[in-house]
C-alpha cells in the first residue's frame, strides 16, 4: 500500500484555498494531496465534509494552580479529551512560574503532569511572574533555546502582574532571544480601585466583576503594553482582546506601522455583561460567566466581529480555563459569596471554540471558510512556531484533520461535553456546523463526540522561535 490512510470525496479547506482532493497520509504524515491518491491501507470516506486543519487552540488553562481554595477542573486528560471531540488536536497551555520560585522547575514540573496524559499534541507557554537575575539571565534563555518558546505576562493580578520596568525587560529578552510574548492587558491599580469602591458601596455579586474592570481599564493596558513594546521594537501578542476599545488601540498601532498581533475569544462575540446579573436559587448563576476580561455589550460583539472580518484579529482561541460551578457557589470557596472579587477568573470552551465560530461566522456569512481555517489553526501555528509542521493541510505537514460537517444543526449541553467543569455558558445554544472525526498524525483520536484515541498518543512537543521580526 502506498499509504497508511487516506481521506477521500471531502473539500479540502486551507487558510488560502478551498478543493475538492484526497489526502494520502503516511507515518503520521501529510504526503500527497491530489485528486487522485493512490491505494490505502485504510480509506476514509469524507464524502459531504469539509476536511480541516485540526484546530490549535493556543491559549488553554490545565491544571494551573489557582489558589488555596480554587481548583481548576481539568487535568491534561479531561481537557484534551474535550479539545479532541471538538474538533482540536493541538492546544497550548500554560507553565506558571510562581513568584519566588523557579521558572525552570515549574516548566519541568508541568511538562511532567502532561506527559502521558494527553489526547491531542500539546505545545507548552510559560507565565513569567517573576523576572529576577536568575530568569533573565539563565532560566528563560535555556528555556527558549529548548523549545519552549513563548510566554505571557500579565498586567493585573496580586500574585502575576508585573510592573513596567519588568515588562520593558521581558520584552528586551524576548526581542534577543526571538520568543513570542503574550500580554494580559488590564490594568491592575485600576481593577484595584474600583473592586474596593464597589466593595465599600456594598457590592458583591457576580456582576460586580464587570463592573469593576470596565473597558477603559483594558484600553489603558493595552496602550500601555503596545507602547513598551514600541520602545523595545518588539511584535507582541495582546490576548483575549475583549471589546471596540482595546481593539481600537491594536487597530491604531497597526496604523503606525507597529507589529501588534492579537487575539479574541467566543466569549466576547456570544457573551455580554447582562450574563453576569443572573443570580439563580443562591445569587451567585452570574459566576458561570466570569472571566476576564469580562465580556462587554452588544456594540462591542459587533465591533469585535468588525476586527475579525477585517484582520485586526488573528486568532481566535478558547482562553478555556475552566471551574467547577459548585465550587464558585461555595462548596469548596466560601469567600465568592463575600465578595466578587473571590469568585475564579475564567470559564470553560475548549470543546465549543469551533463550533460557535464556525456557526456565527461561517454559516451566517461573516467570514469565509478560509478565514476561519487561519482564525483557528493556521495563524496559531504561524504565530507560535509550529509551522510548517503543524497549521495547514499539504506535503510534510503533521496529519492532523477535522472533518467538518458544515449543515450539521447542534446544540450544545454539558452534558454531551469532556471537560471537567460541571457546566458550559453556553447551555442551550444551537449551532449550525459540527467536527464530526478528529486525526491526530494519522490516528482517529475523536468521533461523533466519542473518544477512539488513547491518552498516550498526544505529545509534549517543542517548538522553534517564530522568527525575528513577526
Ligand atoms: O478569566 C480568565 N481569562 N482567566 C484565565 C487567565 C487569563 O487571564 O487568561
Ligand atoms: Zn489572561
Ligand atoms: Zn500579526
Ligand atoms: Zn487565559
Amino acid at each position: 500500500q502506498e499509504f497508511d490512510l487516506a481521506i477521500r470525496g471531502g473539500t479540502v479547506v486551507t487558510a488560502a484555498d478551498t478543493m475538492r482532493a484526497e489526502i494520502g497520509i503516511r507515518d503520521g504524515r501529510i504526503v500527497s494531496v491530489a485528486e487522485r491518491v493512490g491505494p490505502a491501507a485504510r480509506s476514509i470516506d469524507a464524502g459531504g465534509l469539509l476536511v480541516l486543519p485540526g484546530g490549535i487552540d493556543s491559549h488553554v488553562h490545565i491544571a494551573q494552580a489557582s489558589g488555596p481554595d480554587v481548583v481548576m477542573a481539568d487535568d491534561f486528560a479531561s481537557a484534551t479529551r474535550a479539545a479532541a471531540a471538538g474538533g482540536n488536536t493541538c492546544v497550548m497551555p500554560f507553565a506558571l512560574q510562581p513568584r519566588g520560585r523557579s521558572l525552570r522547575e515549574a516548566v519541568t514540573a508541568y511538562r511532567a503532569l502532561a506527559e502521558g496524559q494527553c489526547h491531542v499534541d500539546v505545545a507548552i507557554h510559560m507565565i513569567v511572574s517573576d523576572p529576577n537575575p536568575a530568569v533573565l539571565g539563565q532560566e528563560l534563555p535555556a528555556l527558549v533555546a529548548e523549545g519552549y518558546t513563548s510566554f505571557k505576562v500579565f498586567m493585573t493580578y496580586d500574585d502575576l502582574v508585573l510592573n513596567d520596568r519588568q515588562i520593558l525587560d521581558v520584552f528586551d529578552l524576548a526581542r534577543r532571544l526571538g520568543a513570542r510574548a503574550m500580554v494580559h492587558a488590564e490594568g491592575y491599580d485600576a481593577i484595584r480601585y474600583m473592586t474596593e469602591r464597589l466593595e465599600r458601596a456594598g457590592t458583591k455579586a457576580p456582576y460586580g466583576h464587570a463592573l469593576s474592570r470596565p473597558e477603559v481599564v483594558e484600553r489603558e493596558a493595552a496602550h500601555r503594553a503596545i507602547a513598551h513594546a514600541e520602545l523595545v521594537d518588539l511584535p507582541i501578542v495582546i490576548v483575549h482582546v475583549s471589546g471596540r476599545e482595546a481593539m481600537e488601540q491594536v487597530a491604531w498601532a497597526r496604523a503606525r506601522g507597529l507589529k501588534i498581533h492579537a487575539e479574541t475569544c467566543p466569549q466576547y462575540l456570544t457573551l455580554t455583561a447582562e450574563d453576569l446579573k443572573g443570580l439563580g436559587d443562591d445569587g451567585m448563576e452570574g459566576a458561570r460567566y466570569v472571566c476576564s476580561p469580562p465580556p462587554r455589550d452588544a456594540e462591542s460583539q459587533a465591533a469585535i466581529w468588525r476586527g475579525i472580518e477585517t484582520g485586526v484579529f488573528e486568532v481566535v482561541s478558547s482562553d478555556h480555563c475552566p471551574f467547577r460551578y459548585a465550587d464558585a457557589k461555595g462548596k469548596r470557596n466560601p469567600r465568592a459569596k463575600e465578595s466578587f472579587r473571590w469568585i475564579p477568573n475564567g470559564i470553560p470552551g475548549i470543546e465549543t471554540r469551533l463550533p460557535i465560530l464556525f456557526s456565527e461566522g461561517v454559516s451566517t456569512g461573516r467570514i469565509s471558510l478560509n478565514r476561519f481555517v487561519a482564525l483557528t489553526a493556521t495563524n496559531h501555528a504561524r504565530l507560535y512556531g509550529l509551522y510548517p509542521r503543524k497549521g495547514s493541510i499539504g506535503p510534510g505537514f503533521d496529519a492532523d484533520l477535522t472533518l467538518w460537517d458544515p449543515n450539521r444543526r447542534e446544540t450544545i449541553r454539558q452534558e454531551r461535553l469532556h471537560h471537567g467543569a460541571d457546566y458550559t455558558p453556553w447551555e442551550g445554544f444551537t449551532v449550525t456546523g459540527w467536527p464530526v472525526m478528529t486525526i491526530l498524525r494519522g490516528r482517529v483520536i475523536a468521533e461523533e463526540g466519542r473518544i477512539t484515541g488513547e491518552p498516550d498518543w498526544g505529545r509534549v512537543i517543542d517548538r522553534a522561535v517564530p522568527g525575528a521580526g513577526t
